[in-house]
């Protein structure tokens, strides 16, 4: 069974109220999403191993330790996704950046695949597969099946808001595959909007609505 890992560091909790508030604008939306990445990408890179190097300081020579050779890909789910891009970039610059794009279909709330673009090496990669709400689960399930049928083996995914049943549904099509969350939410409406939830992300990110 893969993991639930709820970060929540006081300062991811203050900024993820700002967002849930109907009265916040997408520029600050947009920052405040960024800002969040970065201290969650902070937890979900917290195992990745490290090894000596040598190096010289201008004092002496010394051990000290750096990453080590596993390369990391960051895998948004268009377009909310995207949001979460920059934070974890700005924390790993060497990171590679693939996209996946998905909408629901408004009726059914399943998935419709539309993009896929991948760094060519994405199997080499831990992949962190971004998309600030997992709702039913659909989206995020289908993107991580995706990326199993590139050959990927090592895959963590990082959402804002979750509720039980997205968070179920990934942790029985895929449990080897953690997920990290700002929170988890009460339930889904009729419309499968999350409850209470911050809205549609991908609108509130980019001023759609
Ligand atoms: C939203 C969100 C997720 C998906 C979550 O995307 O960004 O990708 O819904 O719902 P699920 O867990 O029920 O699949 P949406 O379809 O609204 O597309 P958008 O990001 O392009 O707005
Ligand atoms: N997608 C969103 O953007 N918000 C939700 O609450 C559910 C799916």
């Amino acid at each position: 069974m893969s993991l639930l890992h709820v970060i929540n560091h006081p300062m991811v909790q203050h900024k993820l109220t700002i967002m849930r508030d109907k009265n916040t604008g997408s520029k600050d939306f947009r920052e405040l999403l960024n800002e969040i990445s970065l201290l969650m990408g902070y937890e979900v890179t917290r195992d990745i191993p490290l090894e000596d190097v040598e190096i010289e300081t201008p004092i002496c020579k010394m051990t000290a330790r750096e990453v080590s050779g596993r390369k990391l890909a960051i895998v948004p789910i268009l377009r909310a996704g995207l949001g979460m891009v920059e934070g974890l970039h700005t924390l790993v610059p060497v990171a590679k950046v693939g996209h996946i794009g998905l909408y629901r279909n408004e009726e059914t709330h399943e998935p419709v695949e539309y993009y896929c673009k991948l760094p060519e090496d994405i199997q080499d990669r831990l992949v962190i597969v971004t998309d600030p709400m997992l709702a039913t689960g659909g989206s995020a399930c289908d993107a991580i099946s995706m990326l199993k049928k590139k050959g990927c083996r090592n895959i963590r995914l990082m959402c804002l808001v979750s509720v039980p049943e997205g968070i179920k549904k990934v942790q029985n099509e895929h449990p080897d595959v953690d997920i990290y969350t700002a929170a988890v939410d009460d339930c889904l409406n009729e419309n499968a909007y999350i409850v209470p939830g911050l809205g549609d992300a991908g609108d509130r990110i980019f001023g759609t609505k």
